[in-house]
């Protein structure tokens, strides 16, 4: 058989890349090898292409410019945490919260599946640069795909193309992405909108630093960059070199003197990191700013100031529509204006998109996600709840102007947070860096209705890392705590909850851009401004030392029931962190059994309902 022509332009000069490609299209036997620059021209004669096969569907040149809606297959239209594997070496370096397979073993499998996968399609060739080109914290991959919506997507998402792969020069090292949607064409064959398979494989090789995927084109599973590389392959990465690849989002909060400040904060999916990071403060607090420099991943470094300095590896959003509203999130929905793609989303009759809560009132007709026709009394969603947009990061209009920095930003705190009706107080501030490490190590959220198991169930999810972290749980704790010890001036360790629920199941607090208030409390206690009290959990503040300005009529026992720290309900909570730690038992830090004894200790002398107590609140 004729060898496949590589066709790689002059500027393509890597030779472990040049390598690869060859092999890789001798395995997969595409038609063709089109090696991506990443141009504006590209991008629209991609999608112009998809226009004609069917796969996109231009939107309307007035109401959303140059903007696509894609429906996928019912089938593909999420991560699939059981389909993916960490392949070490040793199977005790995966740890019990990874799907393990030997590498020798996935290989076999993969390069059956991989034999003649890309026929009658085109192998793209997709140079990529996580984080600002050129930053010392930045790091190269390339994604071989047959794909051109994961090209377009992966053109928003990350700095792709010529400057990328010039970067690699000869012999730069770059992590290998693999992706196929394993649907190959006989000749003559008619393609489908939405080409995947049933079998489907997300694969990462973490001492290769290397992934592969096959079966599916969406989101997490076939953007390599982000969930694949961007968390589980670097967060090894990070174990390895001091760093830490978080699933965080960065905002900085400027203050009316001007003052300028960074957290990081990490929430569990779809628990409104998007929002958070894009926030807009309660006009009554005056002066007060947000800006926005990522929304899902932070790359971390140790600076020669002794602080942290994190980028934010990704160049887009690729947020969850429902839910999205100029009332829930008006910059996310400003950013949506143009130059978009939105995946399985409804269509309006006039070209636009709409889902689920966008607006209060739905309109009276639509297509569905399913190309279905749709109206507000049928019963069905209009879009698939976990829809996307693909959005440029660039167009936010809270974007920091600092979000490009090679140097990243200095973060003064970290937050951390789940979805919790109960027990969680609004916020409080861990003692120390220990406690604020196993704070973080046993975090949970609530069961959604999208998630398997009984709703209200909590699923323990230490730093939103449950399903990104790319090694052992155990191991990742100790890197944290090693972190901490190394650095002069580590960021403030807080825990937060939105969602606690009254008596009555409604929600105590009204979040959004109220959550402005917690985050002033938390830029005042990194410079020892707003005053505290102590608690068992560590510091907590008072009414008072919040700002009620705008939502006065919030009041003194609302907010001690917001704030309680109830006794049993706490030993019950610290009782249950134990399903976890011991499943973690050969690599957990000892420091955690002494943290939860002490913690247990604590509650044993405080009063029954420690902030319920109103002398808590006295000044002192
Ligand atoms: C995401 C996720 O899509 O965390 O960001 O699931
Ligand atoms: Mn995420």
């Amino acid at each position: 058989m004729e060898p496949i022509p590589l066709n790689a332009p002059a500027y393509v000069r890597n030779r472990k890349l040049l390598q690869w490609v060859k092999e890789t299209a001798e395995l997969c036997l595409p038609d063709s090898v089109y090696w991506c620059d990443g141009s504006q021209e590209e991008y629209d004669r991609l999608c112009g292409e998809m226009v004609n096969s069917g796969t996109f569907i231009r939107l309307s040149e007035q109401k959303r410019p140059n903007s696509y809606l894609c429906r996928s297959d019912p089938s593909d239209v999420a991560r699939v945490e059981d389909r993916t594997f960490i392949c070490s070496i040793r199977k005790q370096d995966a740890g019990p919260t990874n799907n393990w397979v030997a590498p020798r073993e996935m290989k076999s499998t993969l390069k059956k599946l991989f034999s003649g996968c890309m026929k009658g399609r085109t192998m793209y060739v997709i140079p990529f640069s996580m984080g600002p080109l050129g930053s010392h914290i930045s790091h190269i991959g390339v994604e071989i795909s047959d794909s051109p919506y994961v090209v377009t997507n992966m053109r928003i998402m990350t700095r792709m193309g010529r400057a990328a792969m010039e970067l690699l020069g000869e012999e730069s090292d770059f992590v290998p992405c693999l992706h196929s949607v394993g649907a190959p064409l006989e000749p003559g064959q008619q393609d489908v909108p939405w080409p995947c398979n049933d079998t489907k494989y997300i694969v990462h090789f973490p001492e290769e630093r290397s992934i592969v995927s096959f079966g599916s084109g969406y989101g997490g599973n076939a953007l390599l960059g982000k969930k694949c590389f961007a968390l589980r392959i670097a967060s090894s990465m990070a174990r390895d070199e001091g760093w830490l690849a978080e699933h965080m989002l960065i905002l900085g909060v400027e203050s009316p003197e001007g003052e300028k400040d960074y957290v990081a904060a990490a929430f569990p999916s779809a628990c409104g990191k998007t929002n958070f990071a894009m926030m807009i403060p309660p006009t009554e607090m005056e002066g007060w700013k947000i800006t926005t420099i990522g929304d899902d991943i932070a790359w971390i470094k140790p600076g020669k100031d002794g602080r942290l300095h994190a980028i934010n590896p990704e160049y887009g959003f690729f947020g969850v529509a429902p839910g999205t509203s100029v009332k829930s999130n008006p910059n996310a929905m400003a950013t949506l204006y143009a130059n978009c793609i939105f995946t399985n989303v409804a269509l309006t009759p006039d070209g636009d998109v709409w889902w689920e809560d966008m607006t209060k009132e739905a309109p009276p007709s639509l297509i569905d996600w399913q190309g279905k026709p749709w109206t507000p009394d049928c019963g069905r969603p209009a879009a698939h709840p976990n829809a996307r947009f693909t959005s440029p990061a660039s167009q936010c209009p809270s974007i920091d102007p600092g979000w490009e920095n090679p140097e990243g930003v200095p973060i003064s705190a970290f937050i951390f947070g789940g979805r919790r009706g109960d027990t969680i107080p609004l916020v409080y501030q861990s003692a120390n860096w220990y406690y604020g490490v196993y704070l973080a190590a046993t975090m949970g959220s609530e069961k959604t209705a999208a998630a398997a198991g009984k709703i209200g169930d909590v699923r323990r999810d230490p730093f939103a890392m449950l399903p990104f972290c790319g090694y052992h749980m155990g191991d990742y704790f100790n890197h944290w705590l090693q972190m901490g010890r190394t650095l002069s001036e580590p960021p403030r360790i807080f825990g937060v909850n939105w969602f606690r629920k009254d008596e009555n199941g409604k929600f105590l607090w009204p979040g959004f851009g109220d959550n402005m208030r917690v985050l002033k409390w938390i830029i005042g206690r990194v410079h020892g401004r707003s005053a505290a009290v102590e608690s068992p959990l560590g510091w907590m503040p008072k009414y008072e030392s919040l700002d009620w300005r705008g939502l006065e009529d919030f009041t003194f026992e609302q907010f001690t029931k917001l704030m309680s720290v109830d006794r049993e309900a706490w030993k019950q909570e610290l009782f249950s962190h134990e399903e976890l730690l011991e499943k973690l038992y050969d690599k957990l830090p000892k420091e955690f059994n002494h943290i939860r004894e002490l913690m247990l200790s604590t509650l044993w002398m405080s009063p029954e309902h420690w902030a319920l107590a109103p002398e808590r609140y006295s000044e002192q």
